[in-house]
């Protein structure tokens, strides 16, 4: 189960440029795919989550679980690595997941098409500090750290400064409190 989460005082509603942040400690790979499928039910198309943290802090199995869980019939969700993005119809949308580790320049940004996809898509980005000043400004920022003591135990803080994030966060810290 995830527990311990601290939601730290803010400046919202309204503010822009405040970031506001939530930290959750997840104790085992099915509570960080519990809280990957409750985030997907508040996800809508332009809605874009950066998953941030070293390689098996557990990324692509938190966007894994929540494409998952979005899907009529549940299938194969395989990592992007490669591929750099792989694309999705689920009902509530288009969605794109995408695994910038092996971006080479940035207008590569651009022939994929992932500008359009910020707009119009839920975007599941592992790697996105390859993205540098052209990460979109609205999007939702989830950190994932190892701990060094427990194997299957992760940190996760999610930060956002734009104010559409905030009432959604303000049930993630209830729910996972
Ligand atoms: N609490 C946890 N949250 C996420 N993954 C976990 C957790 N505990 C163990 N794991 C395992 O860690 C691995 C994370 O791998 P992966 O998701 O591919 O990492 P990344 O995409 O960040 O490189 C998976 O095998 C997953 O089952
Ligand atoms: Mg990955």
């Amino acid at each position: 189960m995830t527990k311990s989460c601290d939601q730290t005082s803010s400046d919202f509603p309204g503010t822009s440029g405040a970031d506001s942040s939530v930290s959750c400690l997840l104790t085992s790979a099915e509570a960080t795919a519990e809280l990957a499928r409750h985030l997907a039910t508040q996800l809508n198309p332009g809605d874009c989550l950066l998953l941030e943290g070293p390689i098996g802090a557990g990324k692509t199995h938190f966007a894994r679980s929540l494409i998952q869980s979005l899907m009529v019939h549940p299938e194969d969700v395989p990592s992007p690595t490669f591929t750099l993005v792989q694309t999705y119809n689920v009902p509530r949308g288009e969605l794109w997941h995408a695994d910038l580790y092996r971006l080479s320049a940035l207008e590569e940004i651009e022939e994929l098409g992932l500008f359009e996809a910020f707009d119009d898509a839920i975007c599941l980005i592992e790697w996105p500090d390859r993205l540098a000043e052209l990460t979109p400004p609205h999007a939702l920022h989830l950190e994932l750290s190892l701990d060094p003591a427990e194997e299957d135990c992760r940190h996760l803080t999610l930060t956002w400064s734009d104010a559409k994030w905030q009432n959604r966060m303000n049930e993630i810290a209830n729910v996972t409190a």
